[in-house]
């Protein structure tokens, strides 16, 4: 949480979300985590239902960004989702972010829509991406 609230442009999540998130109602989850020595630099939530995943928050330690960490994190994501028979994986980002889009694009993730007003606080769209790992 300390992480993510230093990520202004990553999803933010109360701590009843991530204990819900972490118990074993609701959806099947896979947290990933990096490390750095013993300092976790970073982390990657998803959701899968029947094969499709969601990825819900991808962030990186803003003094650890721009060397590659964020690259593995998803890489090692993917990897994980298509051994495990997953078909699809979607997810949605601010319009503005990026960083994000380009680290999403870099693993062949395609633009599939747009949601008007997605966000709040600053107001602004979210784009969709999709990727296929059939
Ligand atoms: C998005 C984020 C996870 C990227 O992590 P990272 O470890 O810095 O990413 P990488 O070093 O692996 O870079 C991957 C690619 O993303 C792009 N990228 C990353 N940061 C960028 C920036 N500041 N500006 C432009 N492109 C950027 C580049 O294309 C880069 O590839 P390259 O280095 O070969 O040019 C990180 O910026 C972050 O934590 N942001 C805040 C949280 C957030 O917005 N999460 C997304 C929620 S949807």
């Amino acid at each position: 949480m300390a992480l993510e609230s230093h990520a202004v442009t990553a999803a933010h999540w109360s701590v009843e979300q991530y204990r819900e998130a972490f118990s074993s109602a609701g959806p099947t989850r896979l947290f990933l985590v990096i490390e750095e020595g013993a300092i976790v630099q970073g982390f990657l939530a998803a959701r899968v239902v029947d094969r499709e995943w969601e990825i819900e928050n991808i962030a990186i330690a803003g003094s650890a960004r721009r060397r590659g960490l964020g690259t593995r994190l998803l890489g090692e994501f993917l990897n994980t989702a298509h051994s495990q028979g997953g078909q699809a994986v979607f997810l949605e980002v601010r319009e503005s972010n990026l960083a994000a889009r380009k680290l999403y694009e870099k693993w062949a993730f395609v633009e599939s829509g747009r949601r008007p007003g997605y966000y709040q606080g600053p107001h602004e769209d979210a784009i969709t991406y999709r990727l296929d790992l059939r």
